[in-house]
């Protein structure tokens, strides 16, 4: 899948702009600031329905107008379009027809996206952790996503009961044993889809990562949870008193993580920036293969400022890795010119798009 052509209007520092790409590699080159970054997102946009940088919308309108919108067309002969209306109207469309949910679009136009934020997946919370893994395997099972919406659903409704309580005795068993069991069907299966699917992710996962990393550092991911799959709803009567306490359910994979070792201890805690920056890329390419296996579409990718603090032979590597037939798509985004002249010399065919202060000019 690649996409052709994109039209941007008020969308960060864009106000309007129409760009045409190569269907091999796009090399974004432009200054601090320019906008490198904000096009790449532009791109995500169009196939998640949202920004993977900022959490609001209206951060992604240019200052003050009251609404973008993005286009592009893409080489299965649809094209998608997204706005974004204040106070908080979202739109998507396939031609012209508009979705009537968000979540029906995700998958159609399958994205890896590698930009400097990503060190947040192993620096921060489990629940960036859970973000990745969950909007990944959204896309290969419709049926994952839904049993999902369902849980996180009951899980709210129910640490709001355990707010609302005021003694241990007020508590309704009756009433609660209704969600326990409800939750306890969706954690057995969410649990041991998640488990599953991280197990083959895993095997992609390591032999990316020794591909790349000719060092050997060992680098692993592991599923953790406190559901295991022998649990009952009885488990909720046993830690009933400590929900009742800490005013929210203790039990279920709303606290799974995903641990990034390696050597064995995390690597959050012994990595480099340079080994941290192997294992993102190595987790986004494992992406890449899933979601092309499982979706058999060969999905865009993006890679934005993705040789900085990299060394010279892991560029090499990482170029090479990249020019594999396996790969379509293409966007390179860098501001340092030495790398963009060494990046021509391997890439015979390779656009050009200069980007100054959100406006575009293509060689
Ligand atoms: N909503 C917005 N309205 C106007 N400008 C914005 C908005 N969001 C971001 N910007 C501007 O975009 C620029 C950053 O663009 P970015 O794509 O991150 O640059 P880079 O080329 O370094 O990747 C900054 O100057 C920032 O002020
Ligand atoms: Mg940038």
């Amino acid at each position: 899948m690649h996409i052709d052509k994109i039209k941007i209007n008020n969308f960060k520092n864009y106000i309007s702009t129409e760009v045409r790409f190569s269907n091999k590699i796009n090399f974004l080159f432009g200054n601090n600031g320019a906008g490198k970054t904000n096009l790449l997102d532009a791109i995500y946009y169009l196939s998640y329905g949202k920004s993977a940088i900022n959490n609001f919308d209206s951060d992604n309108i240019f200052t003050e107008k009251s609404f973008f919108k993005i286009e592009g067309d893409y080489s299965n002969n649809l094209s998608y379009k997204c706005t974004f209306e204040q106070p908080n109207i979202k739109k998507i469309f396939e031609n012209n027809d508009k979705y009537s949910k968000v979540k029906d679009h995700l998958g159609k136009i399958p994205l890896v996206f590698i930009n400097p934020y990503d060190i947040n997946l192993i620096r921060n919370y489990s629940s960036e952790r859970r973000r990745f893994f969950d909007q990944l395997l959204s896309q290969i099972d419709k049926n994952y996503l839904d049993n999902l919406i369902a849980y996180n659903r009951l899980i709210k409704q129910r640490n709001a009961y355990l707010k609302s309580l005021s003694s241990i005795e007020s508590i309704d068993r009756k009433y609660l044993k209704v969600y326990d069991e409800k939750l306890i069907k969706l954690n057995y299966y969410i649990h041991k889809f998640r488990n599953e699917e991280v197990k083959k992710f895993g095997k992609t996962f390591n032999k990316i990562s020794s591909e790349l990393n000719k060092s050997k550092d060992d680098f692993s991911i592991l599923y953790s949870s406190n559901f295991n799959e022998k649990m009952s709803h009885e488990v909720y009567e046993k830690y009933l008193e400590k929900d009742f306490y800490t005013k929210k359910t203790n039990i279920g994979i709303h606290n799974d993580d995903y641990m990034f070792k390696m050597k064995n201890k995390l690597i959050k805690r012994i990595g480099s920036q340079g080994q941290q920056k192997t294992f993102i890329i190595s987790l986004k390419l494992s992406e890449f293969y899933l979601l092309k296996e499982k979706l058999l579409i060969t999905p865009i990718v993006l890679l934005d400022d993705i040789f900085h603090k990299l060394d010279d032979i892991k560029i090499k590597i990482l170029i090479n890795y990249i020019l594999k037939d396996e790969f379509s798509q293409i966007f390179i985004s860098d501001s340092i010119e030495d790398r963009l002249n060494e990046i021509k010399k391997i890439i015979k065919q390779v656009k050009i798009i200069n980007i100054d202060k959100g406006k575009i000019n293509e060689e």
